[in-house]
């Protein structure tokens, strides 16, 4: 053992460096810094390998100096990439127009591109509601307000218009599709189809029409497509299928959009928010009636399966998540910004903490790590629908009986309860 004490701590040292470098990298990690990172992972396994081998001690040190100098180009560009952009273009006679400037990231949005410099076109849903006074009243004369329901073809032709009349010759630089809904939040089975539609006509349908329709101005002045989209489109997250699917339905059109446009100059970006308070996850009221709504109009023998405790731990795991998403809405009016100025522009903007995280989980572990992530993250639901509680509480009185080891710990008592729903949603699939 004495002999191999020197080579073990060297190589227990630079195990950790490169392990520890690893770390850091994921606990900054941005979409942007992934390649790097796995490099260095790699690297780092590349080494450990090498070593079990005993390569010669020389040929190692050249090695790691190689993988030093790497590692060190790679976080150099990673910085340089997440940094504000070096030599931003100018704002100003730079001319935008935002989709869903009521409230939350719409609002932030269109008040901070406005205070940059440039030529503000902000489309409310409510001319007359809050949002829309606000923006009246704290921004620059530059702004104009237009009154849009994106799922209204005539109502986006009257504002492709208006902001043609106002533009004169010029061409329209930048779109920002920041529209959209989550008008539910509950197990597939448990969503209304009106749900899914809600959810399609805005998110995507919507987007699609405003994005035709200014396209042709977007072409002209070689500008950009921004889409705020959301991480719920690349991952399945419990409860939010209605959601996703409609945001993974508009992954799907923007990054097709961005190969088609390459040709015309127009390049596109997605923005992927983590959880933010904006106006609609916080709106106490609206989910309470849509509560209502759904315990209205399920099917009795549907109520009955899951339960209406079921339902209402759903709703309030949904509010209490909600409650503590992150108020400060400046990740991503900053990646729009950066979409919009970046002389070159990234394909896709992660915004808010953690979400470089999920993605790196979702991108490189296996399903299993990933998928059981996911469900820890968000819900914690402690509650199985009411039939299915049922049955294993009747299963679990049989393997008490049969099982005279059992001592009374609650713990076990409780990981035995889920394996024992685990196999019966197996058996159930
Ligand atoms: C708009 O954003 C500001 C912060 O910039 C906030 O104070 C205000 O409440 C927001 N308005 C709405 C209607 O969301």
């Amino acid at each position: 053992m004495d002999d191999y004490a020197l080579p073990f701590w060297i190589y227990l040292g630079v195990l950790s460096v490169l392990v520890g470098g690893a770390m850091k990298k994921i606990l900054a990690s941005h979409l942007g810094s992934a390649p790097p990172l796995v490099a260095w992972l790699g690297a780092t396994v590349l080494v450990e390998r090498l070593w079990a081998f005993c390569l010669p001690a020389a040929l190692l040190l050249l090695l790691l100096l190689l993988l030093l100098l790497l590692g060190l180009v790679c976080c150099l560009s990673a910085a340089g990439r997440t940094g504000p952009p070096a030599a931003a273009l100018p704002a100003h006679g730079k001319a935008v127009l935002i989709t869903g400037c009521d409230s939350g990231f719409g609002n932030a949005t269109a008040k901070y591109l406005d205070a940059i410099g440039f030529e503000v076109f902000a489309t409310v849903l409510d001319l007359s509601g809050d949002g829309a006074r606000e923006l009246r009243r704290t921004c620059s004369p530059r702004l104009t307000l237009l009154q849009v329901d994106i799922t209204q073809p005539q109502q986006v032709q009257q504002a492709l218009m208006d902001t043609k009349a106002k533009l004169g010759l010029k061409g329209l630089w930048g779109l920002v599709n920041n529209a959209g809904v989550c008008v539910n939040f509950g197990d597939i089975e448990l969503s209304l189809m009106s749900n899914f539609r809600g959810c399609m006509d805005v998110n995507f349908f919507g987007t699609l029409s405003v994005t035709k329709s200014f396209l042709p101005l977007l072409r002209q002045a070689k500008g950009r497509i921004i889409a705020i989209s959301s991480p719920a489109g690349d991952q399945p997250f419990p409860c939010l299928a209605a959601y996703g699917a409609s945001k993974a339905a508009l992954n799907l059109l923007i990054n097709t959009l961005r190969h088609e446009l390459e040709p015309w100059g127009v390049q596109v970006s997605t923005i992927l928010p983590s959880s933010f308070k904006t106006g609609q996850s916080s709106n106490h009221a609206y989910w309470e009636w849509q509560h209502k709504q759904l315990l209205q109009s399920l099917p009795p023998a549907l109520l009955e399966d899951y339960g209406e405790d079921y339902l209402m731990e759903t709703k309030e795991l949904f509010q209490s998540y909600a409650s503590q998403a992150n108020p400060d809405l400046s990740p991503v009016t900053d990646a729009v910004v950066r979409a919009l100025l970046s002389p070159r522009p990234q394909v896709r903007y992660l915004a808010g903490p953690g979400v470089g995280l999920m993605y790196f989980i979702h991108s490189y572990c296996p399903f299993s790590v990933s998928s059981r992530f996911l469900q820890k993250l968000f819900l914690k639901k402690k509650l199985m629908p009411r039939a299915l509680r049922r049955r294993s509480g009747f299963e679990l009185n049989l393997s008490l009986h049969n099982n005279n080891n059992n001592n009374n710990n609650e713990e076990e008592e409780e990981e035995e309860q889920e394996e024992e729903q685990e196999q019966e949603q197996e058996k159930l699939k």
